[in-house]
């Protein structure tokens, strides 16, 4: 394997009150997507944004120099049909949802892609990989949570390295070019571990955001997965 490594910052962790300026921010210190963590206080004790907010900041995801930055949102949320529509309609590339969130993982999958979005599914630390037995040709990504959702700052659960060498097997065997993205408690210190154990793409909200320097802490993750 000789992956393209993605860093993709959560604006969970980014100041609100400022929040395309943090955007167009953290894309000019390196971030390769922008990671949009959307929650409904039901699917997950906590409420952020919606579909509004993603169509606010769709143009502020660019380089300095105009290319377009994918917007990755990562919906917390139950019922997900509507809502991803409705994302899509606000400028998404990809949207993932938590089969445990739906009744119908098949259908949701080709609702979004209908849409001509990338989708994904995304496993809490304690969800089985299991469904990817008979969707994994379907889907462009697979999130697996390294912390239980809802919050930003929580501390990476060891046992997601293990899923992550999980979903990289499934991947290889499919054949299919899918992205395998980490998200939760991922900093400079452990992000080439998970990228042993498989992972390209790579979330994080608080490493980042929460540090002044926000090209510092790009370029030390990039420097570590340089070395793995
Ligand atoms: C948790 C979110 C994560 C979280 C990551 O529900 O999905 O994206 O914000 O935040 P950090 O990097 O602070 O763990
Ligand atoms: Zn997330």
């Amino acid at each position: 394997m000789n992956p393209t490594y993605r860093i993709a910052p959560s604006i969970l962790s980014a100041d609100f009150a400022r929040l395309g300026e943090e955007v167009s921010n953290v894309i000019a210190a390196g971030a390769d997507w922008i990671h949009f963590d959307v929650m409904d206080n039901h699917y997950v004790p906590n409420l952020t944004f919606g579909p509004m907010i993603c169509q606010a900041i769709k143009p502020h995801a660019r380089t300095p120099d105009g290319q377009p930055v994918p917007m990755d949102v990562h919906l917390m949320v139950s019922p997900v049909d509507a809502l991803a529509a409705a994302f899509a309609d606000a400028g998404a590339d990809y949207i993932s949802f938590h089969p445990d969130a739906v009744s119908h993982v098949h259908r949701s999958i080709q609702a979004i892609r209908s849409k001509g979005v990338k989708a994904g599914l995304v496993f809490n630390p304690a969800e089985p990989l299991d469904v990817l037995d008979w969707v994994i040709d379907d889907i462009d990504l697979i999130l697996i949570m390294s912390v239980n959702p809802g919050f930003g700052g929580q501390s990476f659960i060891d046992s997601a390295l293990r899923k992550i060498e999980d979903a990289r097997k499934r991947i290889l065997a499919s054949g299919k070019d899918i992205r395998l993205e980490i998200d939760g408690g991922v900093k400079p210190d452990n992000i080439a571990a998970i990228a042993s154990a498989g992972a390209d793409t790579f979330v994080a909200g608080s490493a980042i955001f929460g540090k002044p320097d926000y090209k510092g802490v790009i370029d030390q993750m990039r420097l570590q997965l340089a070395g793995v």
